[in-house]
């Protein structure tokens, strides 16, 4: 719940002292009922809230990073370990957030959690080509054969091939890796085929949306539109109507 003046500011273009007057006029009603004080609580995602009789739009679906440290597991609950979902605040725990593909146990960095089905579906499959970069620390060098193995599709142990990626070195035993897909354990079995093992693993971003330019409080942050737009260019629009 949230008061009626500061919902209807982040809705509208329209100044807190403006709100005020067209409020006392009659002009807002909540769940068609005629209010006329700011201080009201709504509830965003259930009241039906109306400006001379439209109904202003509200981010039904929201959407937060977190930059998930190791030791946790990506699920929503589980019996005996911590879970993604229990290090989230309280005040959000009731928006049914889900985390947005999986981030081993032992792998830190950034993951996006959202109660928006579509826009998760968008992040995970690969048809919508968003790139995820990672951080490795590996045994062992990384050689310009393994790079053009990665742009070619590896062959992993399994027999499964994955899409072509980037490896890219950085120093003695880090590389960066990006990858358009999510396969169980991807890098780690993709470096794992050309021979050089992970020992640590981050995540760095997520289409265009880097950890390093997320400002986190206790370990999350929420989403604005354009952040989200970072991730899948075009999705902004859409998720106003929504
Ligand atoms: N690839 C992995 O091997 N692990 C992750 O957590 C993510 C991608």
């Amino acid at each position: 719940m949230m008061r009626l003046d500061k919902l209807l500011s982040e809705l509208t273009p329209v100044s807190r002292r403006e709100l005020k007057q067209i409020i006392r006029a009659g002009r807002v009603t909540v769940n068609e009922i005629c209010v006329v004080s700011g201080e009201q609580k709504v509830d965003p995602e259930r009241d039906r809230i109306c400006l001379d009789g439209t109904l202003l739009c509200y981010r039904r679906f929201r959407t937060f990073a977190m930059d998930k440290p190791t030791g946790v597991l990506t699920a929503a609950r589980d019996r005996n370990q911590l879970t993604v979902l229990d290090l989230l605040p309280s005040e959000w725990k009731g928006l049914d957030l889900f985390p947005v593909g999986r981030l081993d146990k032992d792998t830190s960095g950034l993951l996006l959690l959202t109660n928006d089905g579509e826009f998760a579906h968008q992040v995970i499959s690969p048809k919508y080509q968003v790139k995820k970069t990672y951080l490795a620390r590996t045994e062992g060098t990384v050689t310009p054969e393994d790079q053009k193995a990665f742009a070619e599709g590896l062959i992993l142990r399994d027999g499964l091939r994955t899409l072509p990626a980037v490896l890219e070195p950085c120093g003695r035993d880090r590389c960066f890796v990006t990858v358009e897909e999510g396969k169980y354990h991807q890098v780690r079995r993709m470096l794992s085929a050309v021979g050089k093992p992970v020992l640590e693993l981050r995540r760095l971003s997520i289409g265009g949306l880097k950890i390093a330019e997320l400002s986190f409080q206790n370990g999350f942050c929420e989403l604005s539109s354009e952040q989200c737009d970072l991730v899948l260019p075009g999705y902004h629009s859409k998720m106003l109507k929504k």
